[in-house]
């Protein structure tokens, strides 16, 4: 299949899809952190209509989701964000390709409301080989949501990824998809 990820600098999903055999390629406005030649820089609105069979999308989710609602209340420049974070995923969502799962947290009722839905389902890094939790959710279309994979004791859990000390490259830390998440979409979808 020709396979899109769209807003991916790290390259796991897309190395994940060519480790089985597909025409995977990432796209973010980001350089790839692999210099992989698979990897087109720039917007990934403007190559939605290259004949893609599946699209990955790991949008921003910023002014989606539950952790940030409150700053909705306290900061009313919130709301435009809001709304162009949701015209941006929606675009996604509703692209011209046959199969499409776009990815973000839980979000607020502000985002579902503009979105039109809730996720079809969740899933946790701790289902698919990775010690960590992070609740990450899917909006599908014409793909079957998956189950997991190798679930880990919940005893070696940790929630490390939101207990990150502030660095320059915390919010990189904390959104790069875990390769075992990537597995399961590869095993599952491609
Ligand atoms: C939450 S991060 C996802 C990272 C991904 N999980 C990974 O492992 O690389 C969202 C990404 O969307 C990218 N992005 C924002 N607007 C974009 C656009 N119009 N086209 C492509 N990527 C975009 C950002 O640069 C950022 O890397």
């Amino acid at each position: 299949m020709k396979v899109l990820i769209a807003c991916e600098y790290s390259g796991r999903v897309r190395e994940a899809f060519r480790a089985k055999g597909h025409d995977a390629w990432s796209c973010d406005i980001l350089d790839s952190d692999d210099n992989s030649k698979y990897h087109i820089k720039g917007s990934a609105l403007d190559i939605l209509d290259d004949n893609w069979d599946l699209m990955i999308a790991h949008p921003p989710c910023t002014y989606l989701t539950n952790s940030g609602v409150r700053w909705l209340h306290e900061r009313p420049e919130r709301w435009a964000q809001l709304d162009d974070g949701a015209e941006f995923f929606s675009k996604l969502l509703n692209a011209d390709i046959p199969k499409i799962a776009v990815e973000n947290p839980i979000m607020h009722k502000y985002a579902v409301e503009r979105i039109g839905r809730k996720h079809d389902f969740c899933l946790q890094p701790y289902e698919h080989g990775e010690p960590h939790s992070k609740k990450t959710c899917f909006w599908l279309k014409g793909l079957s949501k998956f189950g997991p994979t190798n679930i880990i004791d919940r005893s070696q859990v940790s929630q490390s990824c939101w207990k990150l000390p502030p660095s320059k490259d915390r919010w990189k830390l904390r959104s790069t998809t875990y390769l075992g998440v990537a597995k399961a979409m590869a095993e599952a979808w491609g």
